[in-house]
């Protein structure tokens, strides 16, 4: 948008400070390469392949045949919110409830709410890089300033409290930790992230964990800070049933953070989107009543695909990967190439990858680094292979 077009239209400062999701750009770019009849093979989207499983789809729709079709509470219903506590409680030693926990319209809803709660005009958050895209804006959207924790590949981007440290002022609201990691795939040591919790609990400051991913974890670790009760008082875990369940879709994610932060946030939601969709709350009891060996059913098959992709990637002359422990989600390195055939940056390659190998890939721009492209492996095996061998095309006649 020119500046004459945002002077005539008179936009806000807050929507002109933040950028549309560089992974929705690359998801809009290759459904037009498919809309002209190119076969796209798509590393790009953020979503499990996998259907949402039966028992949760039938309680959806018995929910709408059972008429529970009207508002509900707007932090969802008492029978959801303990749900969320209990899952969470009896998985990761913690001890929430109900009054702590406020069901959301996905994850980045919840999120958002969080950040807009807690996050004032001028306040600093400190956010490691590689970073989730939506991070970045909504803190800006919040007016706060993000300071960037520039992690260290080779050492598998770890992020350790000595790293928060040197970054705390007295401007300093909040971290944002993200185990596993979109897009790296990095999963924090459970000792780092306890020190961090311990500093930012010494400091005053909030720990916003962003733990979408906390059942996609490979590293045999697994671990949320919400096991850390004697620090809950500063800090927030967010979750979703996106990823776990397969349920991107739907839009159920939800935060569980002191009574206070709760009620501020299911303020705020009462004034906009009130609660989320009812029938969804139903299906999200069931996943989180109902079986879980579906969960570890895609987990096992996610390592499967991990490893495949790792491989293949690391075959390819120039590219190097770190192993990412979680999520589904590869950041290969591909700088080696910067400087062939006018490829400057991740974007340039990512673009040409596109447009020329027909792979949809997101370039690191958007999460902070300008050396790597995300991978997503959620996908099957053979369409893995079919991407890897354009990719492995393309950039050997480079
Ligand atoms: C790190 C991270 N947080 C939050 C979300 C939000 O997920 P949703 O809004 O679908 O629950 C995503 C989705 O890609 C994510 O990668």
């Amino acid at each position: 948008m020119t500046t004459a077009t945002v002077e005539v239209l008179k936009l806000t400062d807050r929507i002109n400070r933040i950028e549309p999701s560089a992974t929705m750009a690359v998801v809009a770019e290759a459904d037009k390469l498919r809309t002209q009849g190119i076969d796209v093979v798509d590393f790009g989207a953020g979503e499990p392949h996998f259907p949402t499983p039966q028992h949760i789809k039938d309680a959806a729709i018995a929910a709408i045949n059972g008429n529970f079709t009207k508002y509900t509470a707007v932090g969802g219903t008492a029978e959801l919110r303990d749900a969320i506590a209990h899952r969470h409680n009896i998985d990761f030693d913690s001890d929430y409830r109900r009054e702590e926990v406020i069901a959301s319209v996905g994850g980045k809803h919840a999120l958002f709410n969080a950040i807009q709660v807690l996050v004032d005009h001028g306040d600093e958050v400190i956010l490691p890089v590689p970073y989730w895209v939506s991070f970045k804006d909504i803190v800006r959207y919040a007016g706060g300033n993000c300071v960037l924790l520039e992690a260290d590949e080779a050492q598998g981007f770890r992020v350790t409290a000595e790293m928060v440290a040197r970054l705390i002022t007295p401007r300093t609201k909040a971290i944002i930790l993200n185990s596993p990691s979109n897009p790296s795939g990095a999963v924090m040591n459970p000792d780092d992230m306890t020190e961090v919790i311990r500093l930012a609990h010494q400091r005053g400051i909030w720990v916003l964990s962003d733990e979408c991913y906390v059942y996609l974890n490979y590293s045999g670790r697994n671990f949320s800070v919400g096991s850390l009760r004697d620090y809950k008082d500063r800090f927030v875990v967010l979750g979703s049933l996106s990823k776990t369940y397969s349920m991107t879709g739907w839009r159920l994610g939800y935060s569980m953070a002191p009574a206070a932060v709760t009620s501020a946030m299911a303020k705020l939601q009462s004034q906009s989107t009130s609660n989320p969709t009812s029938i969804v709350q139903k299906a999200a009891v069931a996943a989180l009543k109902g079986p879980q060996e579906c969960v570890e059913q895609m987990r096992q098959e996610y390592i499967q695909l991990r490893d495949h992709v790792v491989k293949g990637l690391r075959a390819i002359p120039g590219v190097t990967c770190t192993l990412p422990e979680g999520a589904f989600y590869a950041y290969p390195n591909i700088s080696a190439f910067f400087g062939r055939g006018s490829l400057k940056s991740a974007s340039d390659v990512a673009g040409r990858l596109l447009r020329e190998a027909h792979v949809a890939t997101v370039p690191g721009e958007g999460f902070g680094t300008r050396e790597h492209i995300r991978i997503s492996y959620a996908t099957s095996k053979a369409e893995l292979d079919r991407g890897l061998e354009r990719m492995r095309k393309f950039l050997a006649a480079l």
